[in-house]
């Protein structure tokens, strides 16, 4: 890892100003000062000349920075950049957002290289803000900002510190004194400013364009490479020795899983309810409105003739699910259909309870046969219940499937003509996760289960913080008798029932002996958002931040508070007088770390802090490993003394392999880490393979061996329904009736399974010490008080046997039995063999790693 030391060297000389930097790098034959122009669109770029004529651009054309205001893709937009020199020699740029919005954006850097947290101002003034620039005046020490808009009128502002700014007024065309340049950079025209700079400037920036490219160079090592890489490599020897005096103790909550409803993960997926659409809540704007047959007839049909089929929304059950279907039976013989979600599957001899809402309009009444009917094999259940006369009353049903189908569609044939209304159209197996009414699908529940997280995070991912403001998940509407959960938008571009809501995900934690991890909104939404403005600066507005505070707050109540509390109240009424024993909550997910998300955070910590002292509250760090957002996240995070930070990041197999020191270097006095979203997939196709699995088991010994200052960490996303998947690559795939397990999930099974709490240090020594060799070597040795078994973890991604002795530094482990478990598969394989082994421990057992492998020993101790 020299070369690691080199460039944080390099790093920290570029923090502290030119001089030194300057001293540092600057050749004898190289000028004090140059010119340098920076310009771009979608991104601030730079080039440099000596006298204005010839301009060499600096990395290429490589963007310095770029928006990161609106939606993910052609929404974030740097549209005519504008840089100056302000106070202290500060850089300051500001550029357009589009042609829409009243805003626009500003960020500062001291060096041109790192970055702080982007702003977007919003104004009054104008009909949208096009071509701001930007002068700083010295003689009010403040800075002026003129924009013009599509009428060619002209503003001005004027702002001290970026974040408060003065009412925007009309200005005279005259001040607008814009002072870019059209110059000729690598053959293209562009516009942009002109400054002159030390050249530890260029310097620097050029500097910082070799660390990427040496990044991305360590980024894209992959195995593919090995034959060259490793062509004259043979079998090699290792000795593994513990260093028992050093042992620490590690976190016991290092491994769970995330849990979003991305993928079709909840609805059609986890929530074992068959029927798809149910209440007839499906809208347009789910899809954006993109889709015109997704709205609340999606998924029904009507089979047959005579039968008309509307929706209405007079007397719902409930006002937060207003729609419900009206059937107008003028001659019987027609069902209205439903066909689950992609179909319904049924095993043949299993119970599946069918209820519903119904009511006569016309005061007919009569009976309506409920049946499954098979594509192919027909009707393989049926039953009938009441057409009940005035109200709104809920119907059941029992139907037991006749044999296997995965083609069922579910019919409802009114048999007798007269107008009814349905709604809450549900069809679930008796057979859910533990039997729980409402429950979850058994087969993916107990595949989650079997991963014994040690908690589970809900409900995201971004549905937490949501598309917009209007978007966030609201806890409170997710509980209570499913008509009143007000189902939402996804932000993933379906919709959401919350059918499974905050009482089914703590009902299910408890089921796995997992601790319940919900994260919720900071009061920013997501900064991706593609309505409500654009970006999380719409946050919550200040004067409302008061009641959401308060909703916060009122969810530790439900899930841990007595029986006699308002919300312990409701937690009993659904079944759970017991508390759920809430210990964590996340407030925000990788938000944009601005001075919107700042303030919002900073009030709803203290409060809940003062309110809840006893509940863990969990920080956000940004959607990266790096960067703005990382920086800012770990700087609130520090001034205000969160316990534990939570951290996204998803990388290739070579930024794993090249990263292993990550947490090696953190401050053990800082906040804790949750490293809450990771995985390794192959670059350029989002696909998951042994190699990426063997990455991330690689570093898992590495969240092990920091198992002190790294206290959780989850695999993300967990599940996706094929046909239905918004993200690649996700831990299990699965359709109606199956679970896929990639190879990664047998790696998150064997270390949920085999944690430990205390970590036995040790060291590898390898008859080949190449850093190429070792750095594919990985290893952790952890014990558990409670069995007091031993557990060797150790990672194998060379593509050569590597035959190891343990050497364990006199832990007594003669004569016991040693559990061997040996996954191995080529690189590129999307399955895995597992061979288990029971052997008899010796004093020093020579363990033989096959090429590519992942080996996990387990016994018992005694010292
Ligand atoms: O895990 C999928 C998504 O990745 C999450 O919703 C979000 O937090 C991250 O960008």
């Amino acid at each position: 890892m020299k070369l690691a030391f080199y460039l944080g060297a390099f790093i920290y000389i570029m923090g502290c100003g030119e001089t030194a930097s300057a001293l540092n790098t600057r050749k004898k034959n190289e000028p004090d000062s140059v010119y340098l122009f920076s310009y771009g669109t979608n991104g601030l770029k730079f080039a440099w000349s000596r006298d204005k004529k010839e301009w060499t651009s600096i990395g290429n054309g490589y963007s310095y920075v770029k928006s990161d205001y609106g939606q993910w893709g052609s929404q974030k937009r740097m549209i005519a950049p504008y840089l100056i020199q302000g106070r202290n020699k500060r850089w300051e740029c500001v550029w357009q957002l589009n042609d829409e919005t009243l805003q626009f954006a500003h960020a500062g850097s001291k060096d041109l290289v790192s970055w702080g947290p982007q702003s977007y101002p919003y104004f009054k003034k104008g009909k949208n803000v096009l071509r701001p620039i930007i002068t700083y005046l010295k003689a009010t020490d403040s800075y002026l900002i003129i924009y013009t808009d599509v009428s060619n009128k002209y503003f001005s502002t004027s702002t001290k510190d970026f974040k408060s700014y003065t009412p925007a007024v009309t200005a005279a065309a005259s001040a607008y004194k814009n002072l870019s340049k059209n110059l000729m950079v690598a053959g293209v025209q562009t516009q942009g400013q002109l400054h002159r700079v030390p050249w530890s400037t260029v310097n620097g920036l050029t500097k910082s364009f070799e660390i990427n490219q040496y990044k991305g160079q360590q980024n894209a090592e992959s195995s593919k490479d090995d034959e060259h890489r490793f062509g004259n490599l043979k079998d090699l020897t290792a000795s593994l020795i513990l260093q028992p005096e050093n042992a620490k103790p590690i976190s016991t909550m290092l491994t769970g899983v995330f849990f979003e409803d991305i993928n079709y993960a909840a609805d059609g997926g986890l929530y074992a309810e068959l029927v798809q659409n149910r209440d007839f809540e499906y809208l347009p704007r789910d899809k954006s409105f993109r889709d015109a047959k997704w709205n609340s007839q999606h998924s029904w049909t009507i089979k047959g003739e005579g039968t008309v089929f509307s929706i209405d929304s007079v007397k719902p059950i409930h006002p937060n699910t207003p729609h419900y279907a009206i059937l107008h039976v003028k001659v019987p013989g027609a069902a209205l259909c439903n066909s689950g979600f992609d179909g319904i599957s049924v095993k043949k001899g299993q119970a599946y309870d069918f209820s519903a809402f119904i009511k006569s309009l016309d005061g007919i009444g009569g009976q309506m046969e409920v049946r499954l009917v098979s594509a192919g094999s027909g009707i393989l259940a049926a039953a009938k219940v009441e057409i009940p006369l005035k109200e709104w009353t809920a119907v059941k049903a029992n139907l037991v499937a006749g044999a296997d189908a995965n083609d069922i569609t579910l019919e409802l044939l009114p048999l007798t003509s007269g107008v009814t209304a349905l709604d809450l159209v549900s069809l679930f197996p008796q057979q859910t996760f533990n039997g729980r009414k409402n429950g979850l699908r058994a087969d993916l529940a107990q595949a989650i289960a079997d991963i014994q997280p040690k908690f589970v995070r809900f409900p995201g991912g971004c549905v937490a913080h949501g598309d917009g403001i209007a978007n966030m998940y609201n806890w409170k509407e997710s509980i209570g008798p499913l008509a009143s959960r007000k189902g939402d938008r996804n932000i993933w571009g379906y919709h959401q029932s919350k059918g499974l809501g905050y009482f089914e995900y703590f009902q299910f934690c408890e089921d796995i002996g997992a601790a319940p991890v919900p994260i919720i909104a900071a009061g920013v939404p997501c900064q991706n958002s593609g309505t409500g403005g654009g970006g999380q600066q719409g946050g919550i507005p200040m004067t409302e931040m008061g009641t959401y505070i308060q909703d916060i707050i009122d969810l530790v109540e439900y899930a841990n508070g007595e029986v006699t509390t308002v919300w312990g109240r409701k937690r009993a009424e659904a079944g759970h007088p017991k508390p759920f024993n809430l210990k964590y909550i996340g407030i925000g997910n990788e938000d944009q770390i601005t001075e919107v998300f700042r303030e919002r955070f900073t009030l709803i910590y203290n409060a809940l802090r003062q309110a809840h002292p006893e509940i863990t509250i969990i920080g956000t760090a940004g959607p990266f490993f790096e960067g703005t957002d990382y920086e800012e996240g770990w700087k609130i995070g520090s001034a205000l003394n969160v316990p534990i930070l939570d951290e996204h990041y998803y990388q290739s197999p070579g930024w794993f392999i090249n990263n292993q020191d990550y947490y090696d270097r953190y401050d053990r006095n800082k906040s804790k880490v949750y490293l809450g979203e990771y995985a390794a997939s192959m670059p350029g196709g989002n696909k998951t393979n042994w190699e990426t699995s063997l990455a991330e088991a690689l570093y898992l010994t590495t969240l092990e061996r920091n198992g002190d200052v790294v206290a959780m960490a989850s695999y993300a996303p967990l599940l996706a329904k094929e046909g239905h998947t918004q993200w690649n690559p996700d831990l299990m795939y699965f359709n109606n009736s199956e679970v896929k397990f990639t190879t990664g999930y047998y790696i998150q099974k064997l270390y949920g399974q085999n944690a430990g709490d205390k970590y036995i240090p040790a060291s590898l020594v390898v008859s080949d010490q190449q850093e190429n060799v070792r750095k594919r070597l990985a290893y952790s040795v952890v014990t558990d008080r409670k069995t007091g078994d031993m557990i060797v973890k150790i990672v194998n991604l060379l593509p050569v046997n590597v035959n190891t002795t343990l050497d364990l530094a006199g832990f007594k482990t003669e004569g016991t039995k040693l559990l061997k478990t040996t996954l191995s598969a080529k690189p590129g394989d999307k399955e895995v063999k597992e061979v288990i082994k029971e052997m008899v421990m010796t004093a020093k057992p020579d363990v033989a790693l096959p090429a590519y492998s992942f080996t996990l020993l387990r016994f018992k101790t005694a010292k």
